[in-house]
C-alpha cells in the first residue's frame, strides 16, 4: 500500500508497504528509531506508546498493535519528536527527570509520550491517563507527581504546530474490486468492494487484528481499513435515538454516552487503556463475537438494534440476535457492521465490570442491568451478560422472576434463584464456574442496594 504521513514533523511517504506491518517495527527496523519501545507487542504496557495527530485531534495509541495505514494522513509524534527543534526537553521529561520517575528506563519513553498527550489535551486525571503504561521498577508515585508538575506550563510551540496543521495529507482514492488491499473513504465505496471481496479481512481500530498479527503471524491476505470512513464514524442524535457509527472509538462513546447512561461510561472508562480505547471501536468490539466483549451487555440492557450493511442491501436486527453461538454471528460473508441505535430512555442502566484488576482487565463477569418500575412495581427488565456463556446473553429466566413484582430484596433473591437456570458458565483463569454464577446473581442485589441509596462501591474502603 501507498503510504503518506509525517513523521516528528517531516514528511514520510511509503510505497509498496505490506499493510500489517505495525508502526512500532517500521520505526525501530526502518527509520532505528527505538526510543518507542517493545515490550508486550499486545497492547498491554504502553512502552511502544506514540503521539497520533489528526483533524480529530492528539491522541495516545499503541504502535505495537497500529498499522501503518491507520496513521496515512496523519502527524506521528514519537519520543524522538518530543524535546523542541532547538534540543529543548519537553516539560514531561524534565518532570520525570526532576522527580526521580525513571530507573531502568524501558518505560520511560511511553510514560513521557502519554503524558505529553494528556497534557496537549489539557487532561489531568493522571491515574486515568497513566493506567495503560507499565512500570516495573521505580513504582507509580514519582511518575504521576512529573505529570502532576506540569499541568500549568504551556504545550510545546512544536506540538502546537502540529494539532493545527491537520489538513489530510492523503487523497481519497475509491478502491477498484480486484484491489486486495484498501482504505475506503465511504461506507459506499467500502460496501461494494467487501461485496466484491467477501473474504477479506476488515481492521478498524486493530486491537484484536493487531493481536492476531504479532502473536500468530498469519498472512491475512485481502484487507480493508475502515479508518478512513468518517461517514461510519460518531454519535448522533434524534429525539428518539441515539445512533452510534460502528468506528466510533471507545473513548468518543465514553464521552457521548455520559449524559444518557453514566453508569455505561463509567464502565468504558475500565475497557483497557486510555492507548486502547483511543484505537478500539464499537463496531469491532461486536463483530469480534466475544462472549467477554464490555459493549454488547450494556447495549442489550439498552435494547439495542445492529444495522448491517451488504453491498447495497441493510438490514437491522436486535443486537443480542447477532450472537448465534460462540464464535458464530448473525453476518453474512461480504456484510459489515455499519452502526447501533439505541432508543432514547429514562436512564436506569447498572454496568459491572468484574475483573481481577481495576484497570485494564478483561472481563470475568460483566453485568448490564436495566430495571424499569412504576410505582414500586417492576414493569420491565433487561439483564444482559458477559462472561456468563458462549455468546453475551439475557437471563430472561431471571428477568420474568422480576416483572410484575416489588423491588424489594424478596423479589431479588426469587431473581437471583431463577438466574440459576439461566447460565451454566465455564471456570477458567479468570473465574470458576460457581464465583460466575454467584456474582453475576449478587450484581441484582447491588442493583437493589445502589438504587435504595446505599454505599456499593467495592473499590473503596471507608471507616
Ligand atoms: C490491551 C487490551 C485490552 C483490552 N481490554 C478490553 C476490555 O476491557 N473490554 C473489551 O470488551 N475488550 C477489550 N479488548 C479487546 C478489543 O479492544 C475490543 O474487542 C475492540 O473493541 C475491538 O475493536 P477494534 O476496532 O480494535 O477491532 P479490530 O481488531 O479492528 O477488529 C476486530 C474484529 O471485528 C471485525 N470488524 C471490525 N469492524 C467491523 C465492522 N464494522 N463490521 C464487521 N466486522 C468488523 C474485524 O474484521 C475483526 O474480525 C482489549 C484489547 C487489548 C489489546
Ligand atoms: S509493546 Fe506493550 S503496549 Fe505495545
Ligand atoms: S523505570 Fe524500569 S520499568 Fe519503569
Amino acid at each position: 500500500m501507498d503510504i503518506t504521513f509525517s513523521l516528528n514533523g517531516n514528511p514520510v511517504s511509503l510505497t509498496d508497504v505490506p499493510p500489517t506491518t505495525t508502526l512500532l517495527d517500521w520505526l525501530r527496523e526502518d527509520r532505528q528509531l527505538t526510543g518507542t519501545k517493545e515490550g508486550c507487542n499486545e497492547g498491554d504496557c504502553g512502552a511502544c506508546t506514540v503521539m497520533v495527530t489528526d483533524e480529530s485531534g492528539t491522541q495516545a495509541l499503541n504502535g505495537c498493535i497500529l498499522f501503518l495505514p491507520q496513521v496515512n494522513g496523519k502527524h506521528v509524534t514519537t519520543v524522538e519528536g518530543l524535546s523542541a527543534p532547538d534540543g529543548t526537553l519537553h516539560p514531561a521529561q524534565t518532570a520525570m527527570i526532576d522527580a526521580h520517575g525513571s530507573q531502568c528506563g524501558f518505560c520511560t519513553p511511553g510514560f513521557v509520550v502519554s503524558m505529553a498527550s494528556a497534557h496537549l489535551n489539557g487532561s489531568t486525571d493522571h491515574d486515568i491517563q497513566l493506567a495503560g503504561n507499565l512500570c516495573r521498577c521505580t513504582g507509580y508515585a514519582p511518575i504521576i507527581r512529573a505529570a502532576e508538575a506540569i499541568t500549568e506550563q504551556p504545550v510545546p510551540d512544536h506540538l502546537l504546530f502540529l494539532a493545527k496543521n491537520t489538513e489530510a495529507l492523503q487523497p481519497a482514492t475509491a478502491p477498484a474490486p480486484g484491489d486486495t488491499q484498501v482504505q475506503p473513504h465511504t461506507s459506499d465505496a467500502l460496501a461494494t468492494w467487501y461485496a466484491a471481496n467477501p473474504d477479506a479481512t476488515l481492521i478498524a481500530g486493530a486491537t484484536d487484528v493487531g493481536l492476531w498479527v504479532t502473536k500468530q503471524f498469519p498472512d491475512l491476505g485481502k484487507v480493508a481499513f475502515l479508518n478512513q470512513c468518517d461517514e461510519l464514524s460518531g454519535v448522533t442524535e434524534t429525539a428518539t435515538e441515539i445512533r452510534i457509527g460502528a468506528m466510533t472509538t471507545l473513548s468518543d462513546l465514553e464521552t457521548a454516552i455520559a449524559p444518557h447512561h453514566p453508569s455505561f461510561a463509567a464502565m468504558i472508562r475500565r475497557y483497557a487503556s486510555v492507548q486502547v480505547r483511543n484505537a478500539a471501536t464499537i463496531g469491532g468490539n461486536i463483530a469480534n463475537g466475544s462472549p467477554i466483549g464490555d459493549g454488547p451487555p450494556a447495549l442489550i440492557a439498552l435494547g439495542a438494534t445492529l444495522h448491517l450493511r451488504h453491498g447495497d442491501t441493510r438490514r437491522s436486527l436486535a443486537l443480542e440476535d447477532f450472537f448465534i453461538d460462540y464464535g458464530k454471528q448473525d453476518r453474512a460473508a461480504g456484510e459489515f457492521v455499519e452502526a447501533i441505535t439505541i432508543p432514547k430512555q429514562t436512564d436506569t442502566l447498572r454496568c459491572y465490570k468484574l475483573s481481577k484488576r481495576f484497570d485494564q482487565d478483561i472481563s470475568a463477569v460483566c453485568g448490564c442491568l436495566s430495571i424499569t418500575r412504576e410505582g414500586d412495581i417492576i414493569t420491565a427488565a433487561r439483564l444482559a451478560y458477559g462472561g456468563m456463556a458462549g455468546t453475551p446473553k439475557r437471563a430472561s429466566t431471571a428477568e420474568a422472576a422480576l416483572i410484575g413484582n416489588p423491588f424489594t430484596e424478596t423479589t431479588m433473591q426469587s431473581a437471583m434463584a431463577a438466574m440459576a437456570q439461566d447460565f451454566q458458565p465455564l471456570s477458567d483463569m479468570r473465574a470458576s464456574a460457581g464465583y460466575r454464577l454467584k456474582t453475576a446473581q449478587n450484581m441484582l442485589l447491588r442493583y437493589l442496594h445502589e438504587a435504595e441509596g446505599h454505599a456499593t462501591n467495592v473499590s473503596e474502603v471507608t471507616s
